[in-house]
């Protein structure tokens, strides 16, 4: 195990995307969405918990009139998605004609992010759109566009900055990959 690798349950970890790389990531992807929604009022819903440092970081560069709020999915068990959502904390906004943006950690299947674009889709809002920090291209299985993609990353489990192997891992302040 060298200083870049880490261990978490029976699992080993290598740094994958580093600190500072994630960092101006989320400079760039905030200065695209303060751009892009100029003028408009914008409601972000996070998507616990995975996304919680991803969305306090972005939150924070956003300039925009803007509220954040959550909302808590579990679909995972281990490391593979479990095909079944469960809403663990569910919708209390009204989002009756507003400008909402996802805010994801990672977006494997697309089985939570379809959950949750249904779930805005019948809360009458105005428009959708979707930022992700990760995306698995070879695992997506939807055809729901992601308006802001922090970074595509190969069908490989990944922990750290807010994504968690069995609950543990998500404070790590990079992003690490399991070593196979
Ligand atoms: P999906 O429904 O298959 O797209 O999975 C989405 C959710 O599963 C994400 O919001 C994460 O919480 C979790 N997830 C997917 N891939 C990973 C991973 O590589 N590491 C940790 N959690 C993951
Ligand atoms: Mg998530």
């Amino acid at each position: 195990m060298t200083a870049s690798e880490i261990q978490i349950h029976d699992k080993l970890f290598r740094e994958y995307i580093p600190e500072n790389a994630l960092h101006d990531k989320v400079v760039e992807l905030a200065g695209r969405i303060n751009i892009d929604f100029a003028g408009k009022e914008v409601i972000f819903v996070g998507v616990l918990n995975g996304s919680f440092i991803f969305a306090a970081d972005l939150f924070r560069r956003i300039k925009l009139k803007a509220r954040i709020t959550f909302i808590k999915l579990a679909s995972y068990a281990g490391t593979t998605s479990s095909g079944e959502i469960r809403e663990l904390i569910g919708w209390n906004e009204d989002l009756n004609g507003k400008s909402v943006i996802i805010i994801e950690d990672i977006v494997d299947t697309g089985v939570t992010l379809e959950h949750t674009v249904d779930n805005l889709i019948i809360r009458n809002v105005k428009e959708i759109s979707i930022v992700t920090l990760l995306l698995k291209p070879e695992a997506y299985r939807k055809n729901i566009h992601i308006d802001y993609v922090g970074f595509e990353i190969p069908n490989d489990f990944v922990v750290g900055y807010g994504l968690d192997y069995d609950g543990e891992g998500r404070n790590l302040p990079a992003v690490y990959s399991l070593v196979p």
